[in-house]
C-alpha cells in the first residue's frame, strides 16, 4: 500500500516537473514610481496592496511563477493593468485621478480588492482598517464639498418635487433616443437597487431595477440578466445645504439598459439610452452613441456589462469582514 502511494507521488512530481516547460507569455515588467502629489502613507498602501496587478511593476514571487498557478497570476495582472494602471497616473487628468481613487476605495470597502485569491497567498497585502481610513480621508480631501447657494437650492427643490410627481417633462413630449429607444417614465415606480455618492464629481445617483430584474436579484441571478430586465440610473447634482447635509440638487440625467439578447445583439445584448436635464433631451447625435456606453461597461463583461451590485446582496459580504 505504502509503495503504491510512493509511486503515485513520484508520477505526480514528474508531471509537475514537465508542466514547468509550459509557461504563459512573458509579462512586461518595468519600475513604477510613486504617484506624484500623493502623501507617502497613501503611496505605500497602494504600492503594497495594488501595484502587483495595477502598475507596470510586478514583484513576482517564486511560487507565482510555477505552472499552472502562473497562468492565473499572469491573467490577473494583465486584466488588472488593463482596467487600472497606476503607472499612467501622471498622464491622467485630475477628475480621472479622483475617479480612479473613488473606485479604488469602493472596491476595497466592498472587500473585492485586493483580489482575495491574491491576499490568501500574499497576506502582507491585506489592508488593515487603519489603511482604509487613510485612503478614505485622503480621497475625500481631494474633492471637498462646497456650499450651494439658496437660489439654486430652491430651484432644485422645486424640480425634485416635480420629478417625484412625474411632472418633470410631459412624457408625450420626450423624444426617443437616436437608436429608437423610447423613454420609460415608469422607472420612478421601480425598486431601488443601489445608490452611489460620487463625491469625486459632485453627483448622487440612484439605480432602479424593474420587476423582471428584481425577481432575478431575489433569486441571486446577477451574472446573466434575463431578457426584459431593465435598469435605470438617475443622477442629480449634489446639493450641500446650509446645515452641511447633502441632498439631491438639479436633475442631471437618466439612462437605461434594456436587456434583449437578440434584439440588441450588436450592443452587448442591451439597449442603451440616456436623457439629459429637466427637459429630458435625448443624448447622442446618432445610434453610434451606444458604443461609448458599451466600451465603458466593457470591464464588466463577465458580469453581463452591469456594474451595480444590488445593495441587499452586498450586505452579507460587508458583514463577513
Ligand atoms: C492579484 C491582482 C490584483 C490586485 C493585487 C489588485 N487588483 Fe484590482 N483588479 C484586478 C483585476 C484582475 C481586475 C479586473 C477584473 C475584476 O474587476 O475582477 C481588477 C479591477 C479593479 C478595479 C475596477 C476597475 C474598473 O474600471 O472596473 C479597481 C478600482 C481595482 N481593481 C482596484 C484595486 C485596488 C485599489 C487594489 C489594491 C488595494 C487592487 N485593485 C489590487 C486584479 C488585482
Ligand atoms: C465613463 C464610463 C461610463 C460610460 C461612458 C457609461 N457608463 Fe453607465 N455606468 C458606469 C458606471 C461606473 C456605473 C456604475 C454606477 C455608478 O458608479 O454610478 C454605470 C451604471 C450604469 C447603469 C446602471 C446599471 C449598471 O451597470 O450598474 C445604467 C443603466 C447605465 N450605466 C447606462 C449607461 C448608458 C445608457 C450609457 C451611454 C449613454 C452609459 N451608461 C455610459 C460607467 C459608464
Amino acid at each position: 500500500m505504502k509503495k503504491k502511494t510512493g509511486i503515485v507521488s513520484l508520477i505526480l512530481l514528474a508531471i509537475f516537473g514537465m508542466l514547468q516547460f509550459f509557461r504563459p507569455e512573458k509579462l512586461s515588467n518595468s519600475p513604477a514610481g510613486d504617484l506624484a502629489g500623493i502623501p507617502p502613507a497613501v503611496n505605500d498602501i497602494l504600492r503594497n496592496a495594488c501595484y502587483d496587478c495595477h502598475s507596470s511593476q510586478t514583484n513576482l514571487r517564486w511560487y507565482d511563477q510555477l505552472t499552472p498557478a502562473n497562468y492565473l497570476v499572469y491573467s490577473h495582472i494583465r486584466d488588472g493593468r488593463k482596467v487600472l494602471n497606476f503607472s499612467k497616473w501622471d498622464s491622467m487628468a485630475t477628475p480621472a485621478q479622483n475617479s480612479a481613487l473613488y473606485y479604488a476605495l469602493n472596491k476595497i470597502m466592498e472587500g473585492e480588492m485586493p483580489l482575495p485569491a491574491y491576499t490568501m497567498v500574499h497576506s502582507g497585502a491585506k489592508l488593515k482598517p487603519a489603511d482604509i481610513e487613510i485612503l478614505k480621508k485622503y480621497t475625500f480631501s481631494r474633492t471637498p464639498r462646497g456650499k450651494t447657494d439658496t437660489v439654486q437650492i430652491n430651484m432644485a427643490n422645486k424640480e425634485y418635487v416635480d420629478f417625484i410627481q412625474g411632472k418633470l417633462a410631459p412624457v408625450t413630449k420626450v423624444a426617443p433616443a437616436p437608436n429608437g429607444i423610447d423613454y420609460i417614465p415608469d422607472y420612478r415606480n421601480w425598486k431601488v437597487m443601489s445608490t452611489t455618492d460620487r463625491f469625486d464629481n459632485g453627483t448622487l445617483r440612484i439605480i432602479f431595477a424593474n420587476d423582471i430584474a428584481v425577481k432575478s436579484i431575489e433569486q441571486h441571478q446577477t451574472k446573466n440578466w434575463p431578457d426584459g430586465a431593465v435598469f435605470a440610473k438617475t443622477a442629480w447634482k449634489q446639493q450641500v445645504n446650509v446645515d452641511g447635509s447633502v441632498s439631491a440638487g438639479a436633475f442631471w440625467q437618466v439612462e437605461f439598459m434594456i436587456k434583449d439578447a437578440r434584439k440588441y445583439a450588436e450592443t452587448a445584448g442591451w439597449g442603451w439610452a440616456r436623457w439629459r436635464g429637466d427637459k429630458l433631451k435625448p443624448y447622442g447625435e446618432n445610434a453610434l452613441f451606444a458604443t461609448e456606453c458599451v466600451s465603458c461597461h466593457q470591464p464588466m463583461k463577465d458580469n453581463d456589462f452591469v456594474f451595480t451590485k444590488p445593495l441587499n446582496l452586498l450586505i452579507p459580504t460587508l458583514q463577513n469582514k
